[in-house]
């Protein structure tokens, strides 16, 4: 009978010092390094388990035995204790990470609606209380739509009162007003009766200033049918101006001039600010101009596809930036489209 391998031992007296250290660890990185040291490659576990083959015969099997039961004994010991420590550690946290609900919270930023927003919704609900539906046309348009069909010819000088962002191809700009809108309707309505606004950005190459973008918001107004006259337009856009600014409020029609109505003119508001004393908002004269306008001229009509002799119509132009600038006493229209915050969020 061979001697008894002296690993037995070694593993018995391994086993207990290990399962001692154990108890006292606390934190995970030692955890780490117990089981290296234990459980690793050259732990006297692992090398009780090759050292197998060079045992007698007769304990081959005692010594895979215990080796066996050490190991799993330590590594049900160290699933154990990881458990404990992890329970610690986050009580520790949690003890440590105190959450102070005293501190002032962070305010979180408020989303709100674009002033132009706000205005266009205010413009469409008016004019739906009159009857007119909001219609969109495109942005970018043909310089036949844009000029042509609205009797402004190439060459014609009444060109130059539009400065116009052309592209590459031939004959494609960006609207310079909400005008051609009046065309799309038409030919998509033609013969029916058209009550509608066309609201939408307008393009103009223009040198930039307080009173002046290169883009901003216009709201057409077109009123087709039979038997409308100048004294509809007059009461239509009397009853929209009241109900914007204020019910008693003075207007007045101004004659002007536009290729695509006839007679046109140009609608003024008495000054709120002054009551019509003259101050600087109107520059002494007591109005604010406030939208051009007119009767749809016969050729207009036509290229609608509406004849002239049985139709008539009225249209409008507006720009929502200014009567912004009027109603909230805004006095540069770069504000609008400058994206600074300090701006957008007093509305
Ligand atoms: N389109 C004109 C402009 O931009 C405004 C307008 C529209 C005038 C409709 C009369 C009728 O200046």
């Amino acid at each position: 009978m061979s001697e008894k391998p002296i690993i037995l031992e070694e593993l018995e007296k391994v086993s207990e010092t290990a399962l001692s250290i154990l108890a006292g660890i606390q934190e995970e990185e030692v955890l780490q390094t117990w089981k290296k040291e234990y459980l690793g490659k050259s732990s006297t576990v692992m090398s009780a388990f090759s050292s197998i083959g060079q045992q007698p015969k007769e304990f081959r099997p005692l010594v895979g035995q215990m080796a066996n039961q050490v190991k799993q004994t330590l590594e049900a010991a160290l699933e154990e204790r990881a458990k404990i420590v992890l329970e610690a550690s986050l009580a520790r946290k949690v003890a440590q990470e105190k959450i102070d609900v005293t501190l002032p919270g962070r305010e979180p930023l408020k989303g709100g609606l674009h002033p132009q927003t706000l205005v266009l919704r205010r413009i469409y609900s008016i004019f739906a209380e009159m009857g007119f539906q909001v219609y969109r046309s495109r942005d970018v348009e043909s310089d036949q739509y844009n000029f042509e069909l609205l009797n402004i010819p190439a060459h014609h000088p009444a060109r130059d009162m539009w400065d116009t962002f052309h592209i590459d191809q031939p004959g494609v700009v960006l609207r310079t007003h909400t005008s051609p809108g009046q065309i799309h309707v038409m030919r998509e309505q033609a013969p029916n009766p058209i009550r509608v606004i066309l609201p939408g950005m307008c393009y103009r190459y223009e040198q930039i200033s307080a009173r002046s973008e290169i883009q901003f918001n216009q709201v057409e107004v077109l009123a087709v049918g039979k038997n409308i006259t100048f004294g509809d337009m007059k009461g239509t856009l009397n009853g929209f101006v009241r109900r914007l600014f204020n019910a008693d409020v003075r207007t007045r029609l101004r004659p002007s001039y536009f290729p695509f109505t006839e007679p046109s003119a140009e609608m003024d508001v008495e000054c709120f600010v002054c009551g019509g004393k003259g101050c600087s908002v109107c520059k002494g004269s007591g109005w604010l101009e406030i939208m051009g306008c007119g009767i749809v001229h016969p050729t207009v009509l036509r290229n609608g596809g509406y004849d002239p002799e049985v139709y008539s119509g009225f249209a409008a132009g507006m720009g929502p930036e200014r009567i912004s600038m009027l109603l909230h006493k805004i006095e540069d229209i770069r504000y609008f489209w400058g994206n600074d915050y300090r701006f957008l969020e007093q509305f």
